[in-house]
């Protein structure tokens, strides 16, 4: 979508992942969806440095909502959770320099089971620009597909008529599934689209994402550029469910394949080695090059994968080497340069091991990189191409 928005993938919280759909703030005060969640993540934001290595958007998802509109058919913040309302929430985090993304959705309910957007789609825009929102999400439960054509560009419209530029992130492709949605209609109306099933947290998600990423039916990968970008889902860093180097996976990979970066953890009870990650210099950079093109799976053979994305300056490389196996021990890998995406002839390339900004050297398209990768782990580089 071009509305000036998302020039690179996007870069925030959002609570679902991690924080569902807890409504009970008795039980659970500091993590239930409320007010005061994001607050304290805002807080944690600016305080622990993620606001200055670029993230930016704080997104409330799901069951935000009180059960019913107000009398004039707007939505309202639930009161007991939100008793601010969310204009509040909104203007408290532009003055921390953050911005505020908010979760509807096209049919009549949304997944969790509050008032969606189906028959008042110009009213919700208008509401959430009262509000200064800055981004929408809007999620595709109790809809059908037949309409999202026609439904989402639908909301975008209005959503532009406001005069306010807010963020738009489509779940339509993903209800699609496993249908191949008609992505480049998809790319001309959002800035963002889900187009899989929800990250959850473990490995075999994670790596189901990735599958399905590498897969790449319909070359939706093709679509990622400045404005618009596909949405692997959010980064679990920080939680229960993937070890240190498969955390290192998720974050390499989602730099290559130009994902959105919403983290969806608690910054309170991070692990400094998690922080790290998500806080990640070189990462970002991988991330957020400018030439916003988007990485993909080179090719796989038995359990290695090669992942590579084009970036700056002009030439220049980003790797992943993915070792799915679980046999226990290191994999010593060598392989070609020119595989690697280092594929101009005679000329060096300078090669930084990205998570810890080691440089390992000059290598040329003929030579042989060898790099011992953790099981379910990844070998990060950066290849820089001279003269
Ligand atoms: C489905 C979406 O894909 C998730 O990311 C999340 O927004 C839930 N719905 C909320 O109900």
């Amino acid at each position: 979508l071009d509305n000036g928005l998302a020039r690179t993938p996007p870069m925030g919280f959002n609570s679902w992942e991690r924080f569902r759909c807890v409504t009970d703030c008795d039980q659970f005060p500091d993590t239930c969806i409320s007010e005061k969640l994001y607050k304290r993540i805002a807080d944690l934001m600016v305080s622990e440095g993620f606001v200055d290595a670029g993230y930016e958007y704080v997104n409330i998802d799901d069951c935000w909502m009180a059960k019913t509109r107000d009398e004039n058919d707007r939505l309202i913040g639930d009161p007991e959770r939100f008793p601010s309302g969310i204009k509040a929430l909104a203007d408290y985090m532009h003055s921390k320099g953050l911005k505020l993304g908010i979760y509807e959705d096209f049919g009549t309910e949304t997944c969790g089971g509050f008032p969606g957007s189906e028959f008042y789609l110009k009213t919700d825009a208008q509401t959430f620009a009262d509000w200064g929102i800055d981004l929408l999400k809007l999620d595709g439960c109790y809809s059908f597909t037949h309409d999202m054509p026609v439904g989402y560009p639908t909301m975008e419209h209005f959503l532009n008529e406001t005069g306010r530029p807010m963020l738009y992130s489509c779940s339509w492709p993903a209800y699609f599934y496993p249908k191949i949605p008609d992505y480049d209609k998809i790319s001309t109306s959002c800035n963002i689209w889900r187009n899989y099933a929800d990250v959850q947290d473990s490995w075999d998600s994670v790596l189901g994402i990735m599958n399905f990423y590498g897969k790449n039916s319909g070359n939706f990968s093709a679509k990622g550029g400045p404005g618009h970008f596909n949405d692997p889902d959010m980064i679990i860093v920080g939680n229960y469910g993937l070890s240190y180097d498969q955390q290192r996976v998720q974050m390499a990979i989602w730099a290559i394949i130009a994902a959105p970066l919403f983290f969806s953890t608690d910054l309170a009870t991070i692990k400094p080695e998690s922080k790290a990650l998500l806080l990640n210099k070189n990462v970002i950079a991988v991330s957020q090059d400018s030439l916003g093109i988007e990485g993909e799976l080179a090719f796989s053979l038995n359990d290695v994968q090669i992942w590579i994305r084009r970036v700056k300056p002009e030439g220049s490389i980003a790797f992943a080497i993915v070792y799915t196996g679980t046999g226990g021990t290191p994999k010593l890998i060598q392989i070609q340069c020119a595989s690697l995406g280092m594929i101009k002839k005679g000329v060096p390339y300078s090669v930084m091991e990205v998570f810890d900004g080691k440089h390992m050297g000059l290598y040329k398209a003929t030579d042989m990189f060898n790099a011992t990768v953790n099981p379910t782990g990844v070998f990060f580089g950066r290849a820089t191409i001279l003269g």
